[in-house]
């Protein structure tokens, strides 16, 4: 595990690649992920909802951020043959509103909103967060204090797969588990949020995950 003085930079740390599957169990193709809605997967662990983003046209940068949980750290940049698909743990860095089976307040918004303003933005519906999954997740507008907490991708050319392998936050992870303990007991049975991805995730959009999904 990662671990830094305040202030200090920390890697992104690696966790047990988990290849991403269809709901039929078969490898999700990065050429199969749409641009009109987020894809949902669990990473690093069961209980930990993440976005699989393809942005379209935009290309993905990197850059140097900071979680007041966790330090500074640099976000992987997009992959894909036009390094256009981003993830992203799909807990809001305001109150950690995050998408469930009955309703997900955070949404992509892949054309502009009422609150995104712009297309290609991920909405937090539930106080008014914009986040800009282009450059890092970072904030654009909204009470969150910070951005978005990526999740790096390897994406093979050879099979157009492809897998998580690591993020960053796990600070913010706990406290997310924290705050939400008996919740994730009910989804998930005791310890079964905490229990790491292995092997394969299943990426569900999110309309099929989540089901209302409020447009704000
Ligand atoms: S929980 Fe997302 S803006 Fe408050």
């Amino acid at each position: 595990m990662a671990c830094s003085l305040p202030g200090t930079a920390v890697a992104l740390q690696d966790f047990a690649p988990a290849r991403l599957v269809g709901e039929d169990g078969s490898p999700l193709k990065a050429t199969e992920v749409g641009t009109a809605e987020a894809m949902v997967f669990a990473y690093p662990y069961a209980g930990v909802p993440c976005f699989l983003i393809n942005l379209g046209a935009k290309r993905a940068h990197a850059h140097g951020l900071t979680s007041s949980d966790d330090g500074g750290y640099t976000n992987p940049p997009g992959v894909g043959r036009a390094g256009n698909l981003v993830a992203f743990v799909a807990i809001c860095t305001h109150q950690l509103t995050y998408p469930t089976p009955s309703i997900s307040y955070l949404r992509y918004a892949s054309t502009a909103s009422e609150l995104a303003t712009a297309p290609g933005r991920i909405v937090c519906c539930a106080h008014g967060s914009v986040f800009d999954p282009a450059e890092g997740g970072q904030k654009i507008s909204g009470p969150a204090p910070n951005p978005l907490l990526p999740v790096r991708l390897a994406y093979d050319p050879a099979n157009d797969g492809l897998t998580a392998t690591g993020t960053v936050g796990e600070k913010f992870l706990q406290r997310f588990f924290q705050n939400y303990k008996a919740e994730l007991i009910e989804r998930f049975g005791p310890g079964g949020y905490r229990q790491q991805v292995t092997g394969t995730t299943t990426a569900i959009a999110l309309g099929r995950y989540s089901r209302r999904v409020p447009a704000c």
